[in-house]
């Protein structure tokens, strides 16, 4: 809660995003209700003097362009929807300050990018999202910077792993897509004994990706990270319409981060801030909080279902992290909040969990309404995806299992629908995939018994099976 100046009153987080700055220094928008959005590229300048003025102050660290209005330019430098989504963006983290860029992807490679140079290297977690890997070990090298992967699970390790060139610590909790849970606190304890013995110049950053929990079910920066970034494609921007990505963070690193955004150009789109601004940020918590109670039925569902080899969700009893869930899992009111993203994994051996996985999305993608077949998470709608067989598919078996990619792995990203229609719809595909796969097996056995008999007359026919 923080006082609003006009009426000398508390005010809960939700009401303030729901209302955004009262007077923002952006944009002179009082007798507006809606915040109103930009539609221009480039600003007129007043006089020679004046746009010189603009460039001076931009990215200065001299200039608080929070508090003061700055001049404005040209668009991919900044312009005022933006800059009131960044506002607002920076309340819901409790972080100092914001900058939005085209996508989540922009603002992982700008967080990482202002932080490294040749020479340096990242820490990160094992398992995180495919394009961030991709990031860091496609691209990071060709500029000098290499990538150090580990279980941050374990913190007693980490000391070891915190090597001179080691300059950020990189992670998401809960991860990409098997929701294991990282103790930012417990990262910033041995991060701050490693860099009590460092120069000014050489101290280490915790950068956490937040996508998977949003501001509504966790703050990383009040739990010991330096740097948030999010993709508003999921979650905040909540209804699909539109990319974008956030980096939150201190002040001192964001004219660093607004040079960046500047020269590599990923700046978001003003019509998209205006999205996030009006009707995704102020939604969040209402949509949170249903999905989040879905979340729970549909995944002691499929907890209870006997295609179901695990199911993997922070707000299960089951979950293996479950302590520390409910340390770091909570809203700003500290109520429980697990997220809304579930993992399971089907039954069988590798090759039949593949199998069943590429069986229950294909029946889902024909018959199901309130369970859509697609990538991305965090929308008002329910949507699945199987990454052994529809991202990772070009990667065998074997391979997928060596790189920890379960072949029967499902992520499942819960909406607003009804909770008994998404549990129906995934119970009439697990049925299917159950039925298949006793079918299979029923089979195998006869094709095993047929072929020791060696008689003619056991020959299977195998069109003839339901
Ligand atoms: C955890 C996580 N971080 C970052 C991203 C990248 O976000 P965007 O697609 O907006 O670039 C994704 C996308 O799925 C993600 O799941």
């Amino acid at each position: 809660m923080r006082r609003n100046k006009k009426h000398g009153r508390e005010y809960h987080k939700e009401t303030r995003l729901i209302h955004g700055e009262f007077h923002s220094v952006h944009w002179n928008y009082k007798d507006h209700i809606v915040p109103p959005v930009t539609a221009t590229a480039a600003y007129r300048l007043e006089s020679a003097e004046r746009g010189a003025e603009g460039f001076q102050e931009f990215a200065n660290p001299e200039f608080n362009r929070h508090t003061h209005a700055p001049i404005y330019i040209y668009d991919r430098l900044d312009e005022p929807s933006r800059s009131m989504l960044e506002d607002n963006l920076a309340t819901a983290e409790e972080g100092e300050c914001a900058v939005c860029f085209a996508t989540g992807m922009a603002a992982i490679s700008a967080a990482l990018g202002v932080l490294v140079k040749a020479g340096d290297t990242i820490l990160t977690h094992r398992t995180i999202y495919g394009c961030t890997y991709s990031l860091l070990t496609n691209w990071m090298p060709r500029f000098g910077v290499q990538t150090k992967m580990a279980d941050l699970t374990d913190v007693d390790q980490l000391e070891s792993l915190l090597t001179r060139d080691v300059m950020v610590v990189y992670f998401e909790t809960p991860t990409n897509p098997t929701l294991e849970l990282i103790e930012i606190a417990a990262i910033r304890r041995v991060v701050d004994k490693v860099n009590a013995t460092r120069g000014a110049r050489r101290k280490i950053f915790i950068v956490v990706d937040n996508t998977f929990a949003t501001p509504f079910c966790q703050r990383p920066l009040t739990l010991g990270a330096d740097v948030v970034c999010q993709s508003l494609t999921k979650n905040i921007g909540g209804f699909g319409v539109d990319m974008g990505g956030v980096w939150i963070g201190p002040q001192l690193l964001e004219p660093d981060v607004l040079l960046f955004r500047k020269d590599f150009g990923a700046s978001l789109n003003p019509k998209a801030a205006w999205q996030t601004l009006v009707y995704g940020l102020p939604t969040l918590a209402l949509r949170s909080r249903q999905q989040i109670e879905t979340a729970l039925q549909v995944a002691k569902f499929l907890e209870g279902h006997a295609a179901v080899e695990k199911v993997v969700y922070p707000g299960l009893l089951s979950h293996p992290q479950r302590a520390l869930a409910h340390k770091q899992m909570v809203d700003v009111e500290g109520n429980f909040t697990p997220g809304t993203v579930v993992y399971f994994v089907l039954k069988g051996s590798p090759e039949e969990a593949l199998e069943s996985g590429r069986k229950m999305m294909d029946h889902l993608a024909d018959k199901s309404l309130a369970v859509t077949l697609a990538v991305s998470l965090g929308q008002i709608r329910t949507l699945i995806e199987h990454p052994a067989s529809m991202t990772h598919a070009a990667i065998p078996v074997a391979a997928q299992v060596k790189a920890g990619i379960d072949p029967g792995g499902i992520r499942l990203s819960i909406g607003l629908e009804t909770p008994a229609d998404i549990i129906a719809d995934l119970g009439d595909a697990l049925a299917k995939v159950t039925s298949d796969l006793q079918t299979t097996s029923a089979l195998t056995e006869y094709a095993f018994a047929a072929s020791v008999s060696k008689t003619s007359s056991q020959v299977l026919d195998v069109k003839g099976a339901k």
